[in-house]
């Protein structure tokens, strides 16, 4: 593959920065090169700078002119559920006539009902439709999504939705960081207990032993699994090697924040309904809060997480999607963006950092992507606008210009 020169972009928003993730102050550095460029060699940044700079060492290199355009790292997105089967426009239309979370899954919609669908789904089916749900990601500019199982809820149909996962891997340029959350809610006629039984005793052996997942994640919460359960579980992830992450305190505050901060979590997600001593919890014990403001949004509730007081608070806050097909079907993170500044009063350089960097650090690669550096990979997406703040002001239309993955142009709209 011959070199690649970026060059000319109206903002390069490199990101750069010492290697951790960023808190306070350092969010809003989002070290921007005007009129910047970089050389790609072999799926790696060589090097960035001011476009001059660059143009000075491209001899044969092929040249991308990112002219009047953005130009920044693929978007990280830290929290999906990308596989599963079909939809739930039932649900979406019975939220439209105020029926709530709680009161939809009771009355047979909710994760149940997409348990269902993906459990009698092939796997062929079920890669096909993840990989459109790829396709919609990588249009909206993200380039790693972590993935979650959680709608099989059986051993075979989590393994069976973590080997799609493994294949989706492959087949596409999307890169993808694999989750076990088997803990996502309780088959019907059995016990939470016993459920979790299963989960610890036989579904997590065999993820563990057959690699196929990174994380270990459970849905905490009244009616799903409680704190004890949802500590057990997550301890025995521990004992497998796995790293964890957490749904917590997101309908309700079950002490969710606590909890992941006393299992040294890496990540607590949602975080709705956290209070204080869970800011605080947090930030003792180096747990990254992944912020999701699209399931409030699409779940029609009004309260949103306090994404300032945990930015005061000195937390690495990460923002993702949740993209589901319940609370947050959107696998757009500039529809994130928006909803960080307008809902939660996050700046738009602080929003960059969340769903760049700083979650590329949640999923244990900061040294790799995240940011443009050089001996990261060159993976990034270039903008029809000329300032990244369009990314979160204009919202509701597409921006996305070109998308690349190690060096090589995956998408162009
Ligand atoms: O992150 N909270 C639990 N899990 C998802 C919802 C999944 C679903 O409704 O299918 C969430 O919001
Ligand atoms: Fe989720």
């Amino acid at each position: 593959m011959n070199p690649l020169a970026v060059l000319h972009a109206a903002q390069l928003v490199t990101l750069a920065g010492p290697a951790r993730p960023r808190i306070g102050a350092a969010m809003s550095d989002l070290r921007i090169i005007r009129d910047g460029g970089m050389l790609i060699r072999d799926g790696a940044i060589e090097s960035v700078g001011p476009s001059d700079e660059i143009e000075e060492k491209i001899a044969e290199a092929e040249i991308v002119d990112a002219r009047g355009r953005v130009v920044m790292p693929g978007f990280v997105d830290a929290h999906t559920h990308l596989v599963f089967a079909g939809n739930r426009l039932d649900d979406f239309e019975r939220r439209a006539r105020s029926e709530t979370y709680e009161e939809i899954a009771k009355a047979g919609g909710g994760i149940w009902s997409t348990v269902e669908r993906t459990r009698a789904a092939s796997e062929a089916d079920l890669l096909a439709e993840a990989k459109k749900h790829a396709d919609w990601f990588l249009r909206c500019g993200t380039t790693t999504v972590e993935a979650k199982s959680g709608y099989g809820l059986t051993v075979e149909g989590e393994l069976k939705i973590l080997r799609v996962i493994g294949q989706l891997k492959e087949q596409v340029p999307l890169q993808i960081v694999p989750t076990f959350l088997g803990a996502h809610a309780v088959p019907k006629a059995i016990s939470a207990e016993e459920y979790v039984e299963i989960v610890i005793e036989e579904m997590l052996p065999r993820v563990a032993a057959e690699n196929l997942a990174e994380f270990c994640d459970v849905f905490c919460e009244r009616g799903y699994f409680d704190s004890d359960q949802s500590g057990e579980v997550l301890s025995a992830a521990k004992r497998h090697g796995l790293k964890i992450r957490g749904h917590v305190d997101q309908l309700t505050n079950s002490g969710g924040a606590r909890l992941m901060a006393e299992l040294g979590a890496t990540t607590a997600d949602h975080l709705e309904q956290t209070d204080e001593q869970g800011i605080v919890a947090l930030k003792k014990a180096n747990v990254q809060p992944v912020l999701v403001p699209g399931s409030v949004y699409a779940l029609g509730l009004s309260r949103y997480p306090r994404a300032r007081e945990m930015i005061e608070a000195g937390l690495a806050i990460v923002l993702a999607t949740d993209f589901n097909p319940g609370s947050s079907p959107t696998p757009s993170m500039p529809m994130i963006l928006s909803l960080a500044c307008t809902q939660m009063k996050m700046s738009p350089a602080e929003a960059i950092t969340a769903s760049t960097i700083n979650a590329a650090y949640s999923l244990n690669r900061g040294d790799e992507i995240g940011s443009l550096q050089p001996g990261k990979l060159a993976n990034f997406a270039i903008f029809d606008c000329e300032d990244y703040r369009e990314l979160a002001y204009w919202f509701g239309i597409p921006q996305t210009h070109s998308v690349y993955v190690r060096g090589k142009r995956i998408l162009k709209l």
